[in-house]
Formats: C-alpha cells, structure tokens, sequence
C-alpha cells in the first residue's frame, strides 16, 4: 500500500467539497479531494442553479466568484401561480435577492480556480474507506489504477453525498436518520430555449406541479410532477413538451418556445437527515448528510452552507494552536439551519404537488394559495425562508 499524509481529506467532489477545498487551499491547509468519478463527468454534471446571498459569500470568499459577478443574473423573486392566479414574492420584502447561476458553471469555476492553485484532486477513484476517525489518527483508503493508497490526516470530510462512503462508515450506533419519501418525483429538462417567463414559477395544476426555471435568457430548466417510478425512458422531448403545454396556465402557453433536449432527468422527491454530522475526526457535509426535494432550491445551497462552516472550524483548529471550539459545534449550528431549510422544501412541496386523488388535500392547497396571495406577513415568512436563514437567532 502506498502511504501519504496531509491535515484534512476531503471524499467527493460535489459542491460541498470542492468549495471546503478552495477555501482551505485559500488558507494553506493542506489536503486532498478524492473523487468517484472522472473529472469530465463531474464537470459535466447538470444540477441545482438557485444561490442564497450566503451561497454567493462564500464563492467570493473562496475568491471564485469572478465570472459568476459577471454572468450570473439577480432573481429578484419568483412566482406562484395556480389556474389564472398568481402571486409574486418579493424578495425586497426581506431586503435580499437569489442569484441564478448553474451549478455547472460553479463547478468549473471551482475546479479551474483548484487547478491553477495546484490543490490535488484524485479522481476515478474506488473502495473509498475512512478508518479509525474516533481516534486522534484518521485515515482514508482507497483504490486507483489496481493500486492501493492510504492517506493519514487529521480530519476527515465527508463531501460524499447521500450513497457515499462517509455515511456508510458512521457507526450505526450513533447515527439516527430521519427520512420523508414523497410519492412522485420530478422529470427535468434543460433546453436551449428562452424561458417562458424571467420570473421562476411555481405551478400548481390539478394533475401535479410544474416549473419553470432559467439559467439564462436562453437557457431554459423545466421540470414537471411525474409518479414515483416513472422511467426515463418513456419520455421523449415531444412527448415533454406536449405534457407541460397542457399543464401551463392559459397565460404563459404563448411563451412557450420549444427545442431539442440537452438534457432530461428524473429526480424522486425525498426528505432526509442524519444526526449527528459529525463522528470523532470524521464530519459530513451536504448531502452525505441531508437531502430535500428540489422544490426550495436548497440543496446546493445547504451543501455549500456545510462547507462554509466546516472551514470555519478547520481554520479555527490550524490558525489558533487547535482550538476546537467551532468544530465541536458544526454538528449542532449546522443541523439547527439544515432542519429549518428541510421544513421548507418540505412545505413548499406540499404546497405545490399533487399530493393524492382526495379532493380535500386539493381545497387546502388552494385555500394556502389564497391566504398567501392576500397576506403580506406569509409573503414575507415565504421570502425569508427563501433566501436562507441563519444557523440560529
Ligand atoms: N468516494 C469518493 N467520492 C464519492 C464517493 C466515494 N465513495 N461516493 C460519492 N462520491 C462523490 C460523487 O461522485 C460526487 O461527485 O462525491 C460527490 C458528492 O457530490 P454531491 O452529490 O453533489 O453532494 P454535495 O457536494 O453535498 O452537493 C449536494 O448539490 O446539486 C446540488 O442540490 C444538489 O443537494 C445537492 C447538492
């Protein structure tokens, strides 16, 4: 086995540890990214695109937010809508704005920004294993090439998202999960088309949710409410567009603009959280530790949070003679923010999804709907959690 060591092994690299790792490289300290898959289907990867003001922080922080200020467009709000009405919420209703800018995009510019700064990534990596991370001397094995590789650290980040190795390793003694599967999913697309509407919508139709998100002014993500199970394989472009015409509101369907897919995908919608996120000298980050459905635009946000505060503790320990102050509290700061985002995208979600063929679940949604479109108070509860919350206070 070929050894090394190094102050912090991040596994995975998803947002959450691409961004622990430019921050640290950032700061000097020393790690390594080990990653599954090969670098091109990383970059690759076609996601979230919604940023928090926090979100858009920490990217300037890591001082990887250039192209991003010039590209990225500012989201001011977004609507609800439902039959012929509608309500906007404003986000200067709480003083803040979203940011929409894709994850692809925040994926290059971290691994360019890595790449130029020399930080190590080792990528199509296998048998990812942390060891002994109740102990002061963690340690991660892997594989590549047929060869195997140990690397001894100081601690460990579980950046490995919700199948990976972190998760797996946490003694099952320890952790206690807490998951919420929603019976349908989503079927996305993403087209070179102009958005049927520069404001992001949130549709509620009697035969399920539908959205309409952008990326840019000629960039377009769709998406729609499909049952749980629903294969990719039986859709085509024609026969999406042909669904989310029918379920558009009479008013947007002149919008539409129609194209070849560049992408399409099927997400099962699903709540979970695993407490706590940190195990010894190991600690989780994103989604090795929490997902939500899409439906709030938290997840990359969440994971980009996790990263944030992660480094905070990490250069806590490595700037103040190993101060562990911070560290020891990520798992409890971390998951008072992490339940409130869940609560929310749990809650949108019902608000906006064809819950079940029971009629009543209906009549409750539109009379929420209606509440909302007239109350200023459940506009702004809707903005604040839309544009993130503190981990406390
Ligand atoms: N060893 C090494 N790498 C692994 C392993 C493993 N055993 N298992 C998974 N990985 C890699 C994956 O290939 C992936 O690149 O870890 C990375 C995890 O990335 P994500 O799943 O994107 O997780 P995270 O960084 O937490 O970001 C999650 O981003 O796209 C948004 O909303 C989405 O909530 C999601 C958020």
């Amino acid at each position: 086995m070929e050894t090394s060591r190094t102050q912090v092994v991040i596994i995975g690299a998803g947002p959450a540890g691409l961004l622990l790792g430019q921050l640290l490289l950032n700061q000097g300290i020393d790690h390594v990214i080990l990653e599954l898959r090969s670098a091109d289907y990383v970059r690759g990867r076609v996601r979230a695109g919604v940023l928090e003001m926090p979100t858009l922080e920490a990217l300037r922080e890591a001082r990887v937010s250039e192209r991003l200020d010039r590209e990225s467009m500012r989201m001011p709000g977004f609507n609800l809508m439902w039959g012929e009405d509608s309500v906007h919420i404003d986000f200067a209703l709480v003083n803040k704005y979203a940011t929409v800018y894709g994850q692809t995009k925040i994926t290059r510019d971290l691994m360019d920004a890595r790449q130029a700064a020399g930080g190590v990534t080792h990528y199509e990596i296998s048998n990812t294993q942390p060891h002994d991370f109740d102990t002061a001397h963690p340690w991660v094995s892997y594989e590549k090439d047929g060869r195997q590789f140990r690397i001894d650290c100081d601690f460990i980040a579980g950046c490995d998202g919700h199948h990976g190795a972190t998760h797996k390793a946490a003694p099952a003694s320890q952790i206690t999960t807490y998951d919420y599967a929603f019976p349908f999913g989503w079927l996305a697309m993403l087209a070179d088309v102009p958005p049927i509407s520069e404001q992001v919508a949130w549709m509620n139709h009697p035969d399920g949710f539908l959205m309409c998100s952008l990326r840019s002014k000629t960039r377009s993500r769709y998406y729609f409410q499909v049952p749980r199970g629903e294969e990719l394989k039986n859709w085509d472009a024609d026969r999406f567009w042909k669904e989310y015409r029918r379920r558009l509101p009479p008013s947007l369907v002149d919008n539409l603009v129609t194209g070849p897919a560049l992408e399409m995908s099927i997400t099962p919608l699903s709540s979970s959280v695993s407490t706590p996120m940190r195990f010894g000298r190991m600690f989780l980050a994103g989604d090795a530790a929490h997902v939500v459905p899409p439906t709030g635009a938290k997840g990359l946000n969440m994971a980009m949070a996790d990263a944030k505060l992660l480094f905070e503790g990490l250069k806590q320990y490595y700037g103040d003679k190993q101060n562990s102050t911070l560290l020891d509290t990520y798992s409890d700061d971390a998951l008072a923010r992490v339940w409130k985002a869940v609560r929310f995208s749990w809650w949108m979600t019902n608000l906006t999804h064809k819950l079940s063929d029971n009629p009543f679940n209906r009549k409750m949604q539109l009379a929420e709907l209606e509440y909302i479109s007239q109350s200023v108070a459940a506009q702004t509860t809707i903005a604040e959690n839309f544009c993130g919350l503190r981990s406390r206070g």
